[in-house]
């Protein structure tokens, strides 16, 4: 749809965009082996939430099609250690987890009695839930059109679109969808250091959209609110909590202290498979922290001095207070968001 296919499965083979290397370079990677899946997820090969689930549930559909196995107790034992192997892969993106039970579940059905029967429904819950994200996306967009004025300018924050998840985007997919409808809208789009999600990434694809942007470095955003005057930010996320307290990409947070004191609305654009009732609280989501080098380095270019201390938090917390809403497939959660998003969560079918 974006003029690209983010993740395809093809008679037992894991298709990627390689995403280390656009713009420059538009390279696909081929994976048969989900040790290799959860190395690419690792060294974000792809990335972004939504995409990261997806890929995981086929990381487990190769394990499936690549067992020994010769009765269905050890081919799910075999699951759940590949279940481990991905889990390991990244700690924030709460869809990976998520999609790695939703496969897990269904292969632990008493009712599938044959190795070949668990393995087609291991691989027909990842088709699943990679046809879910496309329609969660733009049910999101959709929800969220009357929150976008016509000329609205509008801030954005790392990449949402269908790099982040299988297609059509989440936060991008909210710009996307009121451009499509005929809205003159104008994404500034963060650069999103270190790297730069937002430069090579959200540009790339808005670019392809004909959706007109601009690309600011990260300590732009308050000057562009004083000045430009921004009418909206919206981002996406890795992980909700029950509370509304929201992880996103390092960078997020300050976004929203800025877009509070200009009286900016903040909007967090988030499927269902995102939000994570288990944590009370965004104090318990896990902040990955990645290699120094990302920060040290421009490429292999080495702009600090040797052996500068570096601490590279990937993301932050948003505490629910300075967001204004927050958009999923089944509706938009307002404050509180305790009361909203719980009650948002009892529509989603089957129940979670
Ligand atoms: O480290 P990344 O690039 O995987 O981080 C991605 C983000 O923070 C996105 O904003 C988030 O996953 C939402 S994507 C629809």
């Amino acid at each position: 749809m974006g003029g690209f296919t983010n993740i395809a499965w093809n008679k037992g083979v894991l298709r990627l965009l390689d995403q280390r290397v656009l713009p420059q370079e538009t390279r696909y990677l081929d994976f048969t082996d989900y040790h290799e899946v959860a190395q690419a997820i690792r060294e974000m090969v792809t990335r972004g939430a939504p995409a990261i689930g997806a890929t995981a549930a086929y990381g487990m559909a190769l394990a499936a099609l690549c067992t020994q196995a010769t009765d269905p107790t050890t081919l799910r034992i075999e699951l759940n250690q590949a279940a481990e192997v991905l889990r390991q892969s990244r700690p924030t993106a709460v869809n990976l987890f998520w999609a790695i039970e939703r496969v897990l579940r269904r292969a632990a059905n008493p009712a599938l009695a044959t190795v070949s029967a668990i393995c087609e429904a291991v691989i027909a819950e990842a088709n699943a839930i990679y046809e879910e994200d496309i329609k969660a996306n733009k049910a999101m967009g959709f929800h969220a059109l009357a929150l976008v004025p016509d000329q609205a300018k509008i801030l954005h924050h790392c990449n949402t679109g269908g790099l982040a998840t299988v297609d059509y985007g989440t936060a991008l997919g909210v710009i996307r969808t009121a451009h499509e409808a005929g809205k003159q809208v104008h994404a500034y789009l963060d650069e999103t250091r270190p790297r730069l999600q937002g430069a090579r990434l959200s540009a790339w694809e808005l670019k392809r959209l004909n959706i007109p942007h601009t690309v600011i470095v990260d300590g732009a955003s308050g000057h562009l609110m004083r000045t430009v005057g921004i009418d909206l930010c919206v981002v996406g996320c890795d992980r909700v909590a029950a509370n509304g307290d929201t992880a996103n990409k390092i960078g997020t947070y300050n976004l929203a202290l800025a877009a509070h004191a200009h009286g900016v609305p903040f909007y967090v654009a988030a499927p269902t498979s995102t939000i994570d009732m288990s944590l009370p609280s965004g104090d318990a989501i896990p902040i990955e922290v990645r290699d120094p080098r990302e920060v040290t380095h421009l490429g292999n270019f080495q702009i600090t001095p040797d052996d500068t201390p570096v601490a590279n938090f990937a993301f932050d917390v948003t505490p629910a207070k300075y967001i204004t809403a927050i958009i999923t497939e089944v509706g938009i959660a307002y404050p509180p968001f305790s009361d909203s998003l719980a009650e948002l969560m009892a529509r989603v079918q089957p129940p979670r």
